[in-house]
């Protein structure tokens, strides 16, 4: 990664990513250049397909950035799409229209919801654990985290649990997949395979109404309306990114963590009860989501003037490790105490399944190590990291049984 000054308006501490950050690389890399380029500078300008973007590295500007939502829109959330054909939703609404949806989407997964998804939960993990644990062996991303977060997903769409390998397939392709000329048109194909699904699942849905999240939106409406077919398959293609990939890409670091770091393992081993805070500072320290705005004005962010249509990328592990926020923020401290880390967002946008995303982490984390507590990354074995949205591409683990 390198990176020039550019000629710049006093004050304007902004340096331009000669190159974009590289596709596949060891494990961690991506969030390290993220690190090396918070350090250099508050301010980037980097190119995506075409298109100029700014990408912000330090938590001050990113946290307020996300909370002046009327300025940093969601009108688009991608720097390579500035003008997006399509819109997610509520990620891509602003507004009163993005309120209306939040307010009937927050009681499927408020902290009460989650509970009753409890003993599921466990079920389901238990499921994974049998079809791994006498095997001795495992590649992790896709038979385990990339599968339970799936079949949870399925199992609150009232999807039927044959589709299963068909959406791990469809997300593999959508999200984990670099973004070139020639990846985006497989994608898209992909996207459009998805749309189909849903649409047939919709029709099937308001000919027979079930007790799942498709029929509860159905029978919803805003502002007096019943929600347009559109919208509804605009929501159920936001679930598919926002529901699967994220609770799957956060276990495989978890894990990659724990495999690689035995010491923090055997300690939660012995002190069971550090779970929930080892799982908030597997959050801060491995945060992959990277959001961005576009401006609906001309702005300023660190002395650095910004033109209003143009995209900000704000990644959150940029926000979460930034020393001059957290004490000790290149380390992981599985008993951080305070630990007001971005992971879920802020703002307006702030992500509505934290609660379950928490549970289903939490879950898989104790379970596991109830089961298999010692384990070990594949001698020999590579761990590599997929960038787009990062996350780690494969991740083999054995153990002794
Ligand atoms: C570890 C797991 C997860 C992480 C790290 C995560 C992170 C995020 C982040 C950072 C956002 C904000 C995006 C933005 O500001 O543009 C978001 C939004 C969202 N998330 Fe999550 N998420 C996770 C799991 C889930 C789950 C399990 C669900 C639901 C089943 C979910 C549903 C949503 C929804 C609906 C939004 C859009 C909210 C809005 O636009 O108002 N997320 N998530």
């Amino acid at each position: 990664m390198t990176t020039t000054e550019l000629h710049n308006p006093a004050g304007c501490p902004v340096a331009h990513l000669q190159d974009v950050i590289p596709g596949e690389l060891p494990a961690g890399e991506h969030m390290a250049i993220i690190d090396r380029l918070r350090e250099a500078s508050p301010v980037y300008t980097g190119d995506a397909a075409g298109h100029q973007y700014y990408l912000l590295t330090r938590m001050a500007d990113i946290r307020k950035s996300y909370q002046t939502a009327a300025v940093f829109t969601n009108e688009a959330v991608t720097p390579s799409d500035p003008n997006p054909p399509y819109r997610w939703i509520p990620e891509m609404l602003d507004g009163p229209i993005h309120v209306a949806w939040r307010q009937l989407l927050t009681p499927l997964w408020s902290p009460g919801a989650v509970d009753k998804l409890k003993a599921s939960l466990r079920d389901r993990f238990t499921e994974v654990l049998d079809s791994i644990a006498a095997k001795g062996s495992c590649e992790f991303v896709s038979e385990v985290a990339l599968l339970f977060p799936n079949v949870i997903f399925m199992d609150l769409m009232g999807l039927p649990r044959e589709d299963a390998d068909q959406f791990q397939a469809w997300e593999v392709t959508i999200l984990h997949t670099e973004r070139t000329p020639e990846s985006m048109e497989l994608q898209f194909a992909a996207m459009m395979e998805v749309i189909g699904y849903f649409s047939k699942l919709i029709d099937q849905r308001r000919a027979e109404p079930k007790d799942d999240m498709i029929s509860y939106v159905l029978a919803a409406k805003i502002d007096g309306e019943p929600i347009p077919t559109q919208d509804i398959l605009d929501f159920c293609l936001l679930m598919f990114m926002a529901g699967l990939d994220t609770v799957a890409t956060q276990l495989s670091y978890n894990f990659w963590h724990l495999a690689t770091y035995p010491e923090d393992r055997e300690r939660l081993l012995a002190e069971p009860q550090l779970w929930p805070s080892a799982i908030e500072e597997f959050l801060r320290f491995y945060s992959f989501v990277t959001p961005s705005r576009k401006l609906s004005q001309d702005t300023e962010v660190a002395g650095c003037p910004m033109k209003a249509g143009q995209v900000v990328m704000m990644p959150l592990v940029a926000a979460n490790r930034d020393p001059r926020e957290f004490v000790d923020a290149d380390k992981v401290i599985i008993d951080r105490e305070i630990n007001r880390h971005l992971a879920f967002g802020a703002g307006p946008h702030r992500c509505l399944g934290s609660h379950l995303a928490r549970e289903e982490l939490l879950t898989a984390m104790t379970m596991w190590h109830e089961r298999i507590p010692n384990y070990r990354i594949v001698p020999g074995t590579e761990v590599p990291e997929h960038g787009g949205q990062m996350g780690i591409s494969s991740l083999h683990l054995e153990w002794d049984v």
